[in-house]
């Protein structure tokens, strides 16, 4: 039997605590401890006791030593990563990082730790997204005479154009006049890519119910990631090598 991956997650926010809920639920995983940045007093996972750490209070170096594992998952802020950097580097532990605001200098910072580890960063995370956008990127090679139009709808609060949509856009080479945004109600998030051929017309959609698809996502890079070696990958990079070796198979 595989032993379980031993698994630290830093960030216990909205993200990080849905990602918790999917972490200790799945037998592949051994969640060792949530890190955030500070606790008042010891703090638990409500349905698993699994310790909440204050960062603050117990350094990272401090956390690894006491409590050792094999991946750190983060879900909190851009700065954590150089609080952790040089021990993950030193203890070669690997790494995803779902952080979305990184700076291109913390993507180089990042980049120069996969000489030591494995390690990830994805700023969408989302396994259905990011097939979508692998698989339309695809059909965009295959018919580049289609018509591509993105429609991307959200709870009525957001205001600004959806970087998911915009990261299609981006990958289609179609501009952002291509994206239609429809604000209403609550909807997580929806998007859809719509080829229109001569004589038909293809759609592919995706739509977010729960936050808890972040772990989903999160739990798919770890297990892909530990089969590879050193090195800096990107969610494209751990799908696309699961698609060629399942092709192979055919
Ligand atoms: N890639 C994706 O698909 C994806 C999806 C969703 C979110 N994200 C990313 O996930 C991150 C969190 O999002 P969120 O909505 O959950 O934010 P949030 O609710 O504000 O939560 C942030 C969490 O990070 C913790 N934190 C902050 N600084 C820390 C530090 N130095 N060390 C350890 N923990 C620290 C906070 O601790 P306290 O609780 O003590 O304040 C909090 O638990 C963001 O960077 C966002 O871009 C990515």
């Amino acid at each position: 039997m595989t032993p379980k991956l031993r698994v630290g997650l830093v960030g216990y926010g909205k993200a990080g605590s849905a990602v918790a809920n999917v972490l200790s639920a799945d037998p592949r995983f051994d969640l060792r401890w949530i890190a955030r940045r500070s606790t008042p007093e010891s703090q638990t996972h409500p349905a698993t006791n699994i310790p909440i750490i204050g960062i603050e209070q117990h350094p990272f170096a401090e956390l690894l030593e006491q409590y050792p594992v094999d991946a750190l998952v983060d879900f909190s802020t851009p700065d954590s990563l150089r609080a952790y950097g040089s021990e993950i580097a030193r203890r070669g532990i690997m790494l995803v990082s779902a952080i979305s605001a990184y700076t291109d200098d913390d993507l180089a910072y990042a980049r120069s730790l996969g000489v030591y580890t494995r390690v990830l960063c994805s700023p969408n995370i989302t396994l259905g997204i990011n097939f979508l956008i692998v698989a339309a990127k695809l059909l965009r090679k295959i018919a580049p005479f289609a018509d591509v139009e993105i429609v991307e709808q959200h709870f009525k609060e957001k205001p600004e154009v959806s970087g998911t949509a915009r990261k299609i856009a981006e990958t289609l080479e179609v501009g952002g006049e291509n994206i239609t945004s429809l604000r209403l109600g609550g909807i997580v998030g929806h998007h859809e890519v719509i080829f229109g051929f001569p004589h038909q017309t293809v759609r592919l959609t995706h739509d977010s119910i729960r936050r808890e698809a972040f772990g989903t996502g999160a739990a798919f890079a770890l297990t892909q990631l530990a089969q590879c070696d050193k090195g800096f990958y990107t969610f494209d990079d751990l799908l696309l090598q699961l698609i060629q070796h399942e092709l192979k198979k055919q």
